[in-house]
């Protein structure tokens, strides 16, 4: 069994946060831990139309953000439980910050400072647009100390015909960055053949 903790932050992209829980929970083969963040739970109102409880009821622990006395605080919980890693989907560009600065005040942001100093993976599915010079600093900071940077950004060589053929693809991406198979085709760049 593996074991994942899924930190969701108050960037857009709340769906996306939902397909990634359900299928790493319904896979059988990863225990989901999450914590939310404060503002998540008001960019979930906005974006979807279950409650923050609902998004949450598929995770086997929710963690409270606020309690820093909780084991994704300490790196022994880390080791002791053997995690794959860290996930923060949608991650805003205030979390990046404080991963960036080091200046971690909430449990989402103490364990993803966990994650790093003790090298454990670390993927921040970051979405925001523009960027300014700031979040671009902040995020080749987070880049060049171990973190993965994965900007929700769907391919569409894939012909996606909905919103759910793109949430789909975009978790299917994030599995491949824990080593979990899934069934979505990526780009197959072999020759095709053209009928005349
Ligand atoms: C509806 C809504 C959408 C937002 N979308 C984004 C976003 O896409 N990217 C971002 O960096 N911040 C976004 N924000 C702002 C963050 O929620 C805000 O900076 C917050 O303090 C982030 O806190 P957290 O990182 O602790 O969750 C949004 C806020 C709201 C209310």
């Amino acid at each position: 069994m593996r074991r994942i903790l899924v930190g969701v932050s108050g960037a857009s992209g709340m769906p996306l946060a939902g397909t990634v829980l359900r299928e790493l929970a319904g896979r059988g083969d990863v225990e989901v831990h999450c914590i939310l963040s404060a503002a998540a739970r008001t960019v979930i109102a906005a974006e979807c139309d279950e409650t923050p409880e609902e998004l949450l009821a598929c995770a086997h622990h929710v963690h409270d953000p606020e309690d820093l006395a909780a084991g994704p605080a300490s790196g022994s919980w880390w080791h002791d439980r053997r995690c794959s890693g860290m996930l923060v989907v949608p991650c805003s560009m205030g979390t990046v910050g404080a991963l960036a600065s080091g200046a971690t005040r909430t449990l989402l942001h103490r364990a993803a400072d966990v994650a790093l100093k003790e090298s454990f993976p670390l993927v921040l599915v970051v979405r925001e647009s523009p960027l300014s010079e700031i979040h671009l600093r902040n995020l080749l900071r987070l880049r060049k100390a171990g973190a993965v940077v994965m900007p929700f950004s769907p391919g569409f060589y894939l012909r996606p015909k909905t919103l759910e053929d793109m949430l789909r693809q975009t978790c299917a991406r994030i599995l491949d960055q824990f080593g979990l198979e899934h069934d979505v085709r990526g780009w197959d760049a072999s020759p095709r053949t053209v009928t005349v």
